[in-house]
């Protein structure tokens, strides 16, 4: 059991971390969740899923969007302004963190240290403390200041994962392209999921019918 944090962020995307929240719970991960007010927003647009801010009314809602009652993972939501929580301290031990989706807004307060919210301030202590750190952006065409500062994460160690699916496992539903991004998240979080085959080359494609191509 690993115990992970996820941050969502006001960025299009939502569905990207429904299915990353829900597979960590489901195999058995502890998961902190910190969500921005701008990403609460972008849950209601996209999700239908109104928060409220009130944590504790709030877990509830969240583990019936992500379909994990009973899953052996345990959700602990955190409110963005509750910079004394556990995870703003690099004493607490968590395998991981993921920003998904991560808006510019938040991709900038992390890439300059300016961690005035919980979820910034996460993001820091995972960096300076050397835990793997994945940020999962979502916007187009995207400025010289986006890119200047995923560079300055990626010199920092963390790792900029774009939400870009790719089309060469042949999706037939938006639930496959969701998996594409997802898996790569959790595989490199190393969240031993299934959504997510790996790509066995193009004879593999002629072999499997059942399957689709995988
Ligand atoms: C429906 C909706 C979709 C949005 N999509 C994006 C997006 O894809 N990428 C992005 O960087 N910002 C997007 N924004 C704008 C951010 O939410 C806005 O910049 C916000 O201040 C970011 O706050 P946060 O970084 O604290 O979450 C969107 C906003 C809304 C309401």
């Amino acid at each position: 059991m690993s115990i992970y944090v996820l941050g969502i962020a006001g960025a299009s995307g939502a569905p990207y971390a429904r299915r990353v929240l829900q597979q960590m719970l489901l195999l058995g991960h502890d998961v902190k969740v910190v969500i921005t007010d701008a990403g609460r927003k972008v849950l209601e647009v996209e999700e239908h899923l109104v928060l409220t801010g009130n944590t504790d009314a709030d877990t509830p809602a969240l583990i019936d969007w992500t379909e994990s009652k009973g899953a052996n993972g345990k959700l602990e939501l955190y409110h963005h302004k509750d910079v004394a929580a556990p995870i703003a301290s690099g004493s607490f031990h968590i395998d991981g963190m993921a920003v998904v989706p991560c808006s510019g807004g938040t991709l900038g307060r992390i890439a300059n240290g300016v961690s005035n919210g919980l979820l910034e301030r996460a993001a820091d202590v995972c960096m300076k403390e050397r835990r793997r750190l994945i940020l999962v952006p979502r916007e187009m065409p995207v400025s010289l200041i986006h890119l200047r500062n995923m560079t300055s994460v990626t010199e920092a160690g963390g790792v900029i994962l774009p939400a870009a699916p790719g089309f060469y496992h042949n999706p037939k539903t938006i639930d496959d392209l969701v998996d594409m991004v997802a898996g790569r998240i959790l595989a490199l979080l190393g969240v031993d999921s299934k959504i997510m085959k790996p790509w066995l080359g193009t004879k593999s494609q002629t072999q499997n019918t059942s399957e689709g191509i995988y």
